[in-house]
């Protein structure tokens, strides 16, 4: 078994590349990004409600415009309060009992084609209610309220149920202590926007049922834009880091930050990477922050100097220079002997039901099953295929200069899953009134997936490529 880890290793296996698409109706998205969290923010809220937002919002940085005023009061010291170490100690009642029954290969092949040649983002989703969900909601409690639909309301649970099988090759069955022995003494750090911290959710809570409560812990350095999950028997950790447009913006901050207003200071990552270049796995995403408007301002100079130069330049153009700058760094500064390289291919919305045949108006409100897998290719109208080929380009080009970066081909399996949106049973900074989720059209959020679900999903695939590129550990 662990010579075949071995042997997929030196011959740098799967293509778990890609995404392709068409591109329509930004307008639209921007619209519906707005009202996701302007969640009644021009109440008033006491000095209690205050608080709680703080705390919340720790760690729910949002996808969102925040009003001025709420900017304007946030006291220093709550903020400063997020830099205490959250140590979470709850009962072992909590802890889950795993029932797996792992094969013992890494990737146990259904045909008798090799791994190199499977293929995981090629495939069809299969009912599958005797091993999935991986974990339940109520098990794991770390569950960030914006991704808990089941504790906001969400009645029917068929979309836990679901199973991705690649045509070639099976999935090897998740064994978080096998993860965890191979994060031991790493790091593995998700970087970007929400969708990533879906994504870094779902990976702690894959993993925490196996960890005693006193050896796992969560802290907020950097005023919240790192979120540390560490399991200490390991010395491993499992971070999520805010960096929405990846490059330096006003939207740094992972609570206070505005969607539409944002400035970009595309030449600058320093601020950011430092935080995370020696990482041994890195996961990058960005994408839904560059797809609201047609332009977007960015600025040469720093935020504080007098002189800086902002400019409006259309977003794709800005994506691709972020991109560079991006790429720049790496190239620089990862150790390659050390570090791994991932991005996360785009995450599709599922805004407008009239793309998969429903009624026009609607959006992925109450939908309770996937689209059929038998639409070979399905995409919707919010996936731009022309920034899927910017991040190939870039990663291609880095290639090139010899550091290889592996795309998490997430585009077109999760195209499917129009029953894996929040929707309205979630929390930002606050819940829904019951005005606004009696108008499910403006107010769901169809581009976030519930936890557990389709996130899951994605971190089997990146569980499935650590198990091959890791050296078995003596
Ligand atoms: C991603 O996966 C889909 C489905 O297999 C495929 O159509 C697409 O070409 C892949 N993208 C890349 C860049 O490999
Ligand atoms: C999970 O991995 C651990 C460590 O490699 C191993 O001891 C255990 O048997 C695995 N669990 C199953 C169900 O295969
Ligand atoms: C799984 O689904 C089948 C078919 O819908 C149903 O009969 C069965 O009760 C379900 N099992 C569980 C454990 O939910
Ligand atoms: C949930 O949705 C599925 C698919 O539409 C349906 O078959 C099932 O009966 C629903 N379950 C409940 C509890 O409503
Ligand atoms: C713990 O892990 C970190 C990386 O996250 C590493 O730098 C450090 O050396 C490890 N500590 C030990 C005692 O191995
Ligand atoms: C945290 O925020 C405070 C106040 O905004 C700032 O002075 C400090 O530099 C920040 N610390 C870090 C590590 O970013
Ligand atoms: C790069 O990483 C390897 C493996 O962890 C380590 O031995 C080496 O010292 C690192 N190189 C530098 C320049 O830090």
């Amino acid at each position: 078994m662990q010579g075949k880890a071995a042997t997929a290793a030196t011959t740098s296996s799967w293509t778990i590349r890609g995404v392709g698409a068409t591109y329509h109706s930004l307008v639209s998205l921007l619209i519906a990004a707005m009202f996701i969290a302007i969640i009644s923010l021009t109440t008033h809220r006491t000095a209690e409600q205050q608080e709680q937002l703080q705390l919340r919002g720790a760690v729910t940085g949002q996808l969102a415009p925040e009003p001025s005023q709420f900017q304007q009061s946030v006291p220093l010291e709550q903020e400063e309060s997020l830099q205490l170490e959250e140590k979470l100690t709850e009962p072992s009642s909590m802890q889950q009992e795993q029932t797996y029954t792992d094969t013992e290969d890494p990737v146990s092949l259904s045909t008798s084609s090799s791994a190199s040649e499977c293929d995981l983002s090629s495939g069809t989703w299969v009912f599958d209610n005797i091993t999935y969900p991986l974990y339940l909601e109520k098990e794991c409690k770390y569950i960030l309220d914006e991704f808990s639909c089941e504790k906001f309301g969400r009645k029917n649970f068929t979309y836990r149920n679901w199973r991705w099988q690649p045509h070639a090759c099976d999935l090897p069955r998740f064994n978080a202590t096998r993860l965890l022995e191979l994060l031991r003494n790493k790091r593995l750090v998700y970087v970007g926007d929400s969708l990533n911290r879906g994504q870094w959710n779902s990976m702690v809570c894959l993993v925490q049922s196996v960890i005693p409560d006193p050896f796992q812990s969560l802290s907020y350095p950097y005023n919240g834009s790192l979120i540390v999950f560490k399991a200490s028997e390991y010395n491993a950790t499992v971070e999520f880091y805010w960096a929405p447009m990846l490059v330096e913006s006003n939207s740094d901050n992972p609570r206070l930050h505005r969607l539409p207003e944002r400035v970009i200071r595309v030449k600058a990552i320093e601020k950011h990477a430092t935080r995370w270049t020696d990482a041994d796995f890195l996961v990058f995403d960005s994408y839904l922050w560059w797809r609201t408007t047609p332009l977007i301002t960015v600025l040469w100079g720093s935020f504080e100097s007098e002189d800086g130069i902002y400019k409006d330049m259309e977003s794709l153009r800005a994506y691709k220079m972020a991109l560079s700058t991006w790429s720049d760094w790496l190239e620089v500064h990862v150790n390659r002997s050390k570090t791994r390289l991932f991005f996360a291919s785009l995450s599709p919305t599922h805004q407008k039901a009239e793309d998969w045949g429903g009624v026009r108006g609607n959006n992925c409100y109450e939908e309770t099953e996937p689209i059929s897998c038998a639409i070979q290719g399905y995409r919707g109208s919010g996936t731009d295929p022309r920034m899927t080929r910017l991040v190939e380009e870039a990663i291609v080009n880095l290639g090139s200069r010899g550091l290889a970066v592996e795309i998490l081909n997430v585009t077109q399996l999760s195209e499917y899953r129009k029953d894996g949106h929040p929707s309205i049973h979630k929390r930002q900074w606050r819940p829904l009134t019951e005005e606004q989720k009696a108008d499910p059209t403006k107010y769901a959020d169809c581009f976030h997936w519930c936890i557990p679900g389709v996130p899951d999903v994605w971190n089997e695939l990146l569980y499935a490529r650590l198990l091959q590129i890791t050296p078995p550990q003596s």
